[in-house]
């Protein structure tokens, strides 16, 4: 049976800005997503690379793009000394890589400047998360000043002698990660003193950072016992010094799926259900910002870490899942499942892009929900990434409401068919999910104020189970999607779980 849907744009009503930096990415020193999966080194390796860095995979993240991406954690972050990583590589110590429960040999060689460079090169703003776990309030107003100053200090030569003169202005710095959980098992307040002291000193060093605060907004981290009022509480130990926080931190973890590849129709379903659930986490937290600040101090929300984590790549339930690989490499298979559960998230993060300043995909490169993978010399691309990439027409453009007129429910209520929009001087785009396990759709778009050209690109296959692989890396890519119009209306035919992005010319 095919479901029937209509949409109408409201251009008359723009919801705000969809900044780029909701498109951001995160790297962590875990597993394989800095070490092989981006850098390689500049010696021993075969491998061809820019800088140490990856060609392949700096090509495929030029083209995605990358606006912003997080280093080096994650859990990772906390037990992070910068200094370990500067220097001549040769001097670099190599020290014990901690995060989630992996033990690894770190050697440094990617480092602050590697990592700012890397983020030259892909043409992404950084974002440093300090180490609040195992650090001191000076080691990170060290490395704050080793960034940024553009005072002759010690700090600035050592960084000149490192090979960059300039300094780099860092504006994203985060004060911890996960302070209630693996960055020191803080309580909510104990956490608020020390943020005020961090905050207050790295304000001194550089007034013009923009600082993320750890917060916590998570009904299954809640439903584990963990502080439930943990964000309301954190804002209102800071009280008259609120104006210390720029960027409020949460995490999101979609887990309640099953399987990562033989997932059945429900589990299906439900992966899409939590996908969805996750705008509500933003919502919350803004509502929590609100009473605390009453409306007198902006605090955006910077959703660090979102995305899916299949059982198979953690440690941990629930529902009795977790086929715990041993050891766990955080390394997952990625399915168009997946891609459309990121499609449904992004649905959100236009829906809240006044109140949601930040966001970052875990991770990049082959840990959790990696746009890219590699083995050996060879890479691919997952669904995940051709998702985002029919994304970018939304970047930096102007979210639009849709309103819907016809169209049929899911059992959990969602729309079968949902669609996102936004404008911008390149014109108009409409990203449509048919979330369908089965059923194909037929879906109509008026109000475009198009009367010029139409073009799509689909994102489909066989099964939401598809994949891509070293043996099939092209199973799961986009292709054209013909676009039905009579200058107002327009017309598309949907295959069942599918994402498509269309774009209209707008007329002048
Ligand atoms: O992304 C993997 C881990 O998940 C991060 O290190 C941590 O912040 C979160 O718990």
């Amino acid at each position: 049976m095919t479901q029937d849907t209509t949409f109408i744009i409201r251009a008359d009503a723009p919801i705000g800005t969809i900044s780029p930096r909701l498109y951001g990415h995160f790297a962590e020193h875990l597993g394989r997503c800095c070490y092989e999966g981006l850098w390689v080194g500049t010696s021993e390796t075969n491998i061809p690379h820019e800088a140490g860095f990856r060609s392949d995979v700096l090509g495929a993240l030029r083209a995605l793009p990358v606006p912003m991406l997080r280093w080096p954690g994650g859990c990772y972050a906390d037990h992070y000394h910068w200094r370990d990583g500067i220097g001549p590589a040769s001097d670099r110590m190599v020290r014990l890589g901690m995060s989630c429960d992996l033990q690894v040999e770190d050697d440094n060689s990617l480092g602050t400047h590697e990592f700012l460079h890397l983020c030259q090169m892909l043409g992404a703003e950084p974002y440093l998360a300090g180490n609040v776990g195992s650090g001191t309030v000076q080691e990170l107003c060290d490395w704050l000043e080793y960034c940024n100053s553009t005072v002759r200090t010690k700090l600035a030569r050592e960084r000149a002698a490192n090979g960059s003169s300039e300094p780099f202005g860092v504006r994203l710095w985060g004060v911890g990660n996960e302070n209630w959980g693996c960055g020191g098992n803080f309580d909510a307040v104990t956490y608020a003193l020390e943020y005020r002291r961090y905050a207050t000193m790295m304000r001194h060093v550089d007034p013009t950072v923009e600082l993320v605060a750890c917060g916590l907004e998570e009904p299954r981290m809640f439903a584990n016992g963990f502080d439930s009022s943990w964000n309301a509480k954190l804002l209102n130990t800071l009280g008259r010094h609120i104006n210390l926080v720029d960027h409020l931190s949460i995490h999101t973890y979609w887990v309640d799926g099953g399987p990562q590849t033989e997932f059945s129709e429900d589990e299906y379903y439900r992966l899409l259900d939590e996908a969805e659930a996750m705008e509500q986490n933003v919502v919350r937290t803004a509502a929590t910002i609100k009473e605390a600040t009453g409306g007198r101090h902006r605090i955006g929300i910077a959703l660090d870490e979102w995305g899916v984590w299949h059982p198979e790549a953690r440690p941990w339930g629930p529902r009795g899942t977790a086929v715990c690989q041993s050891p766990v490499t955080y390394e997952q298979a990625n399915t168009l499942r997946d891609a459309l559960a990121a499609g449904i998230a992004l649905e959100g993060f236009h829906r809240q892009c006044n109140v949601l300043t930040l966001a970052n995909l875990a991770q990049i490169v082959n840990v959790l929900q990696a746009v890219v993978m590699t083995e050996g010399p060879h890479m691919w691309l997952t669904p995940t990434y051709h998702a985002l990439r029919l994304h970018q027409p939304h970047l930096g453009a102007t979210a639009l409401p849709v309103d819907v007129t016809q169209g049929s429910s899911l059992a959990s209520g969602t729309r079968a068919v949902s669609a996102t929009a936004s404008h911008s001087d390149s014109g108009l785009a409409v990203t449509l999910i048919n979330r369908h396990w089965d059923q194909p759709a037929t879906v109509r778009i008026a109000g475009t104020g198009s009367t010029g050209k139409a073009s799509g690109q689909l994102l489909a296959a066989d099964s939401p189970r598809a994949s891509n692989s070293l043996h099939q890396p092209d199973r799961v890519a986009p292709v054209a999607l013909d676009v039905q119009g009579d200058g107002h209306d327009y017309r598309v035919e949907l295959p069942p779980h599918s994402l498509a992005t269309i774009t209209f010319q707008l007329s002048r």
